[in-house]
């Protein structure tokens, strides 16, 4: 069993420190949204879904003594691509807002429930998506997948890894290679920790290696999570993703998105319109502690890139997989949404 991604315990958060995994399984404790959003900014908790979970409870948290509005101002400013953190934020102070008239307990058990609700949905979303997705992959073979879109990046299950998980309990066996995902290394620390502990053959990766692979060993699908799916079918997800996309076309393996419905934005009509985070570049400049750059050179940092829709072959999502043409078929699945 892997430890649980967010714990709602007696009014407190408590977040699986993912900075330590897998060599230490330790939980980091929230007890105001100030905390939870610090905990969101420096990684703590990590991945589209997870944080918009945490970001539920953070505003529960404000409500014990801290301006709320300010406080949601504050979890939307910890980071800007995932768009799962504006929409929890969006549905919480939606239901504040309805219920300001109401008592300061009848407001926070209102409030908790919602964050709950959330949490809970996120679980059920995500064994949707699987049982939609691994419709795609064979009875035996090998799918190839791209930082950590699993448990630990959801309230739990996981999206592309929702996919692999809900193949093997349909009694497939797929092999899983894992990209390392530079420089983070969700991939190595987090994804391969993860499959290995619910028992799949995993192989991790350098990024730089998927497309050789491909080259030379059957790849049924490559299969990556997203922080943001623009009205068209362009997808945000970790840096990386995108030349994963690319060597996937060249060598004819399908490439699929798996996300929930929250990580559409309609306020997005192609990937141009979605902010992509720019880390420090610490986190290119070294490698386990070790300088790799020397000091006078620049380096750059983007967290995520942006998968041209030409490249995917499917979204998958709780209510099926869409395909080309996505803008066409992204507009079915939100009839009449306002952003
Ligand atoms: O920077 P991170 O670790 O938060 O980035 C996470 C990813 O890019 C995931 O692949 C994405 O959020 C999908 S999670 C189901």
């Amino acid at each position: 069993m892997l430890p649980a991604t967010i714990e709602w315990k007696e009014g407190r958060l408590l977040l699986l420190d993912q900075r330590q995994l897998p060599s230490r399984t330790e939980y980091v404790s929230c007890e105001s949204a100030e905390e939870t959003a610090r905990a969101i900014e420096n990684m703590t908790v990590r991945g589209a879904p997870a944080i918009g979970v945490a970001a539920a409870y953070g505003l529960v948290l404000a409500l014990k003594g801290e301006d709320f509005a300010a406080a949601a101002r504050r979890l939307a400013g910890t980071r800007p691509t995932a768009v799962n953190l504006f929409w929890a934020i969006r549905r919480m102070e939606a239901l504040w807002r309805a219920n300001e008239d109401k008592n300061k307990d009848e407001l926070y058990l209102i409030m908790e429930k919602e964050a709950k609700n959330i949490h809970d949905e996120d679980i059920e979303i995500n064994k949707s998506i699987g049982r939609f997705g691994q419709e795609i992959l064979p009875e035996k073979g090998a799918a190839i997948t791209h930082c950590n879109a699993g448990a630990l990046a959801t309230a739990g299950y996981g999206t592309a890894l929702g996919v692999f998980r809900a193949a093997a309990e349909a009694g497939k066996e797929i092999k899983i290679y894992a990209d390392e995902t530079r420089p983070r290394l969700q991939g190595s620390l987090l994804t391969a920790y993860e499959l290995q502990r619910d028992g799949f053959d995993v192989t991790v990766i350098t990024d730089s290696m998927a497309a050789f692979l491909m080259s030379r060993v059957k790849i049924d699908a490559a299969v990556t999570g997203a922080d943001r799916v623009a009205m068209n079918g362009d997808a945000a997800n970790k840096i990386g993703t995108y030349s994963l996309a690319i060597a996937a076309k060249r060598h004819g393996v399908p490439f699929y998105i798996a996300a929930p419905l929250s990580t559409f934005d309609a306020g997005c009509a192609s990937g141009e319109d979605i902010p992509i985070e720019e880390r420090g570049g610490g986190e290119v400049r070294a490698v386990g502690g070790v300088e790799v750059v020397p000091e006078e050179i620049k380096v750059w940092n983007p967290a995520f890139d942006v998968t041209p829709n030409e490249l995917i072959t499917g979204i998958i999502t709780e209510r099926g997989i869409i395909r080309a043409p996505f803008a066409e078929n992204i507009k079915k699945f939100f009839p009449g949404r306002k952003r």
